[in-house]
């Protein structure tokens, strides 16, 4: 499988963003990352359940990565299931039974991630291999765009590829954060699948170059 890229709407235009999930999708995008956040889990406040359903009826064709910075995710779930998500993803630090909630999202027939933020490590994702479909690691402390990479993240993530090798687990493994031309081969070299961005796409004057750049290739 070759390197999936999700474009992270956060940096969007969000006065339009039909017209940037479009712009995402024809530059190359694989995925729409929708990061919700509650003032809780993050200090920041994002957008939530009605926003993706708005999303999702005016572009149903788009994959929707839907990451969960919230307490409680659970509770939140079927939600955002019946808005439109594709793939569904939580914190492992937010107060949330991980193997029931894998399971619910797997009984509405989604996909299931598990995100730990840069200070927890990753072998707390080591019981999961067999039920969860992702783990996203968080290269920034989540709660905003635009901050640097974090610089320990590729160790842990080639200590976690190689635990998912060698149990021979099918889970992907997303970076969120500062995910750019010159991170990216980084994190892929480390074992990434998937590389979530934000302000590097939507802050680009090209973003056809932009997407590509980030699989390591020109336009
Ligand atoms: C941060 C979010 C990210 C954010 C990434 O909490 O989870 O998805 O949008 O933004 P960039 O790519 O600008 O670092
Ligand atoms: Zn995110």
């Amino acid at each position: 499988m070759g390197v999936l890229v999700s474009a992270s709407l956060l940096s969007a235009d969000l006065s339009r963003l039909a017209h940037d999930i479009n712009s995402a999708c024809e530059a190359g995008a694989d995925w729409i990352h929708f990061d919700v956040m509650d003032g809780h889990f993050t200090k920041n406040i994002s957008y939530g359940i009605p926003v993706l359903e708005a999303c999702k009826k005016a572009v149903p064709e788009a994959f929707y990565d839907v990451h969960l910075m919230v307490d409680k995710p659970d509770l939140y779930v079927k939600l955002f299931s019946d808005a439109g998500a594709d793939m569904i993803t939580f914190h492992y630090e937010a107060m949330t039974n991980v193997f029931d909630t894998i399971r619910l999202i797997k009984s509405l027939g989604k996909k299931a991630g598990i995100s730990i933020r840069p200070d927890t490590p990753a072998a707390v994702l080591y019981p999961y291999f067999d039920t969860a479909d992702m783990f996203l690691i968080m290269t920034v402390e989540p709660g905003f765009g635009g901050q640097a990479f974090d610089e320990r993240s590729p160790d842990k993530i080639r200590g976690l590829k190689n635990e998912i090798t060698r149990r021979g687990s099918c889970a992907l493994i997303e970076v969120d954060g500062g995910i750019n031309k010159d991170t990216a081969p980084i994190v892929l070299s480390a074992g990434a699948d998937v590389l979530v961005s934000g302000s590097y796409i939507f802050g680009a004057d090209n973003m056809k170059a932009a997407v590509s750049s980030l699989r390591g290739k020109a336009l």
